[in-house]
């Protein structure tokens, strides 16, 4: 038998004796650490639920701890901001993935510069940088601003801005300049996982395709998906690694 090979049988055998906890579906699977931002948020929990589902170790962040009611063995709740550094550095320390799933607009400054999701991003980015080769990856929930409708022209370009609430135009500005800053890095690892224009609360099917710039479209010229099969894609990423330093799209 090939030496891996025999090496996980080996480790499935002593999972299943001593009862071990085993990782979803493939017991071979590695238990991960992963840090979740946004965890109270309408994606967030979704991404906390798969993780846990499959047997993660799930740090669950919130600037009100007290909000996450679930309990679980695998779940902790702790207090953070991505506005501190400090704080920023102490959770992701030990971590094997953290995930960025955040929205909100900070300060008056009124420019895409103040978007969250960018400030944060640059935030964990120079943290991880810190942290070095034994950091966590970043997985950050990005806009699907940045898809392209055409080659050249992007999704954000052709939304009316003039009905555009300017918290939310912001945001999707910020969404751009955060996939700019991490196309940028080379020295931590990042994925920039890019939700499709309609998520919805449609139930779990255990489906999705990923593209890349282009923006997917489905058999009815939609692009959709539910927030509990994103988080599938999500999670499957944080299992894979299949897009380091690059990003990818996810639709139906
Ligand atoms: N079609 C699209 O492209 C599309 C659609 C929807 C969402 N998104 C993206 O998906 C991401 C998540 O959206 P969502 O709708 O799930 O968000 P949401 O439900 O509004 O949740 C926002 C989260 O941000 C957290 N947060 C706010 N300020 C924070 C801070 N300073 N430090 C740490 N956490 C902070 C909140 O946590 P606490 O209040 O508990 O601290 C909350 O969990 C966003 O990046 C958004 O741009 C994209």
């Amino acid at each position: 038998m090939h030496g891996k090979t025999w090496a996980c049988s080996l480790l499935l055998l002593v999972t299943l004796l001593l009862g071990l906890p085993a990782v979803g579906a493939d017991a071979t699977k590695a238990r991960l650490n992963i840090l979740v931002y946004g965890a109270t948020g309408k994606i967030g929990t979704h991404i906390v639920t798969e993780a846990l589902n499959r047997g993660h170790a799930v740090t669950a962040v919130s600037r009100n701890p007290t909000r996450i009611t679930r309990r679980h063995e695998n779940l902790s709740a702790v207090k953070g901001d991505l506005l501190d550094t400090d704080s920023i550095r102490s959770l992701a320390t030990g971590q094997d993935v953290v995930i960025i799933s955040v929205r909100g607009v900070i300060g008056d400054s009124k420019t895409p510069e103040s978007a969250l999701q960018y400030i944060a991003v640059k935030n964990v980015v120079d943290t991880l940088r810190e942290l070095g080769d034994d950091g966590p990856r970043l997985i950050h929930v990005g806009g699907s601003g940045t898809l392209e409708v055409r080659p050249g022209v992007m999704y954000a370009d052709k939304l009316p801005r003039l009905f555009l609430p300017k918290n939310l135009e912001l945001e999707i500005q910020g969404q751009i300049l955060a996939l700019q800053h991490l196309r940028a890095v080379d020295d931590v690892n990042w994925t920039y996982a890019t939700p499709p224009k309609n998520l919805t609360n449609g139930r779990r099917k255990g489906t999705y395709r990923t593209g890349g710039d282009r923006m997917l479209q489905d058999k009815r010229g939609r692009n959709l998906v539910s927030r509990a099969d994103f988080a599938i894609a999500l999670v499957d990423e944080a299992e894979s690694a299949t897009h380091n330093m690059r990003r990818f799209s996810v639709a139906y």
